[in-house]
């Protein structure tokens, strides 16, 4: 336990490397690459108003609950959740939260290595001038051949997986929080370049039109599980990451203010993103809004293909995008690998390396259902939608909600306030109440309702319990 293993772990130079850190967990894959294809799929408008709502009440709650824990903790997830609950003399069922955070982060892991190695390739493809002129149909042809080649994607996805491990095992703080702190800057730059650009070249009046314009008529159950399992996903909540990042966080920082910091970075990259894509897909016809996790990939080549400048443009974007997707994927296997570490049976590096192995085979059956498997089913998901579905929508909104219990109804509320201390009372109050009370029955809801909703499963659905 943490206690007894002492504080193994570096903490965070300061307020800000924390803010950097957690940014670099929070931005990546899912705000560039996941939200604008779910928002696309899901119709646009209602849907980006429900995921905002889900950000705002329930997961910048949640983030505050997540990062309390692990401050107060100061140790990996798993031993955190050991201590809290001997703290809370709590039923040892709550080590869980621990356990399923470790779980989720491998399965979330192998899948986005997958895609984080279609931008690797994709950089190289900007770079061999592959999308020189491109059209929204050439566009389209070049991602279908990329999935079509598993050996090519085997191969990204495996160079990805390296990359990963070699930051995880030189540990946290050092390199990649460095080079964070640079990068990310510089992606937020690059995507207001970009959105200029799209602006001019799309149809910048339709996509603002599609993502800002609500029509609640197009809203199913599961659109708004997909919404508030984003929220959790994006914001890298509900199992752990936060958690360990919490951990490393100076003792009198402020969390909220820090929570809101991270949380609006994110929010504010995911909307430019999107508002960078849409233009694009509306002036393409051979472009659908639906088009899937092809989306991001077959829109903005015909941007940097016809843009003065777009080769080097495009190499730094998937660059960056990639940096992006590290920093991401460095946190979520952090839980796993501070576990292990801690329990002293292993070294960093074979923490690393033994981890790093489970993840990339299971990884192979994300690159499998993008070919081969593809029609292998469970229920209506091939192996890539399963793994995101149970993961995003059902694994990280149950870690949240147990979180929320946890912090609002068995933790010690007098160290709960005293984590708290720099915020002001009513601000306290608003995110208690919030907290023991809103977002669990929103998120025990939403999920039933989505899961009724996709499976059949009338029973579970609370609206024709009440009806
Ligand atoms: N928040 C990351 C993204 O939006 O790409 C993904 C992620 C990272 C999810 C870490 C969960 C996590 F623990």
């Amino acid at each position: 336990m943490s206690d007894k293993a002492g504080r193994v772990h570096e903490t965070w130079s300061s307020r800000w490397t924390f803010i950097m850190a957690a940014t670099g967990s929070a931005v990546g894959l899912g705000n560039i690459w996941k939200f604008p294809y779910i928002a696309g799929e899901n119709g646009g408008g209602a849907f980006v108003l429900i995921y905002l709502f889900c950000i705002l009440a329930i997961g910048i709650p949640v983030m505050i609950a997540e990062v309390l824990m692990g401050r107060w903790g100061r140790s990996s997830p798993v031993h955190t959740m050991y201590k809290l609950v001997d703290d809370a003399k709590a039923p040892r069922i709550w080590h869980g939260i621990g356990w399923m955070g470790v779980v989720a982060g491998f399965i979330i892991l192998s899948y986005y290595s997958v895609i984080a190695g279609w931008a690797i390739r994709y950089f190289l493809q900007v770079a061999g001038g592959a999308i020189q002129s491109i059209d929204g149909q050439a566009a389209s042809d070049l991602f279908t051949s990329m999935l079509s080649s598993t050996g090519t994607l085997v191969f990204y996805h495996s160079l990805f997986m390296v990359m990963t491990m070699f930051v995880v095992i030189a540990g946290v703080t050092k390199g990649l929080g460095r080079a964070v702190r640079i990068l990310m800057p510089v992606l937020m730059v690059m995507l207001v370049i970009l959105l200029f650009f799209s602006m001019r070249i799309g149809d910048f009046p339709a996509a603002f039109k599609y993502l800002f314009s609500v029509d609640f008529s197009s809203l199913s159950g599961p659109a708004i599980l997909t919404a508030l399992g984003h929220a959790f996903f994006t914001l890298s909540l509900g199992m752990g990451a936060i958690m360990v990042y919490g951990a490393y966080m100076p003792d009198h920082a402020p969390i909220g203010k820090t929570v809101l910091t991270v949380a609006g970075l994110d929010t504010l990259v995911a909307l430019m993103a999107g508002l960078a894509i849409f233009p694009i897909v509306f002036a393409n016809t051979a472009i659908a809004p639906g088009e899937g996790p092809g989306l991001l990939f077959i829109s903005l080549p015909v941007a940097f293909g016809n843009m003065p400048g777009g080769m080097a443009f495009g190499m730094l974007f998937f660059a960056l995008v990639t940096v992006a997707a590290w920093s991401s994927s460095i946190s979520l296997i952090e839980p796993a690998v501070s576990w292990l570490v801690e329990t002293g049976k292993a070294t960093r590096l074979q923490a690393g390396v033994g981890f790093g192995l489970i993840c990339w085979l299971l990884g192979l059956g994300t690159v499998f259902s993008f070919g081969p498997w593809e029609d292998i089913r469970l229920f209506q998901f091939n192996f890539f939608e399963f793994a995101d579905f149970l993961t995003a929508n059902i694994m990280l909104p149950v870690g949240g909600l147990l979180m929320a219990i946890f912090v609002g109804w068995m933790m010690d509320q007098t160290i709960v306030r005293q984590e708290l201390d720099i915020e002001r009372d009513w601000v306290f109050n608003l995110w208690r109440a919030v907290l023991r009370v809103f977002s669990p029955i929103a998120i025990l809801w939403v999920t039933l309702e989505g899961l009724s909703d996709i499976f059949g499963w009338e029973w579970l659905s609370l609206m024709s319990w009440l009806s």
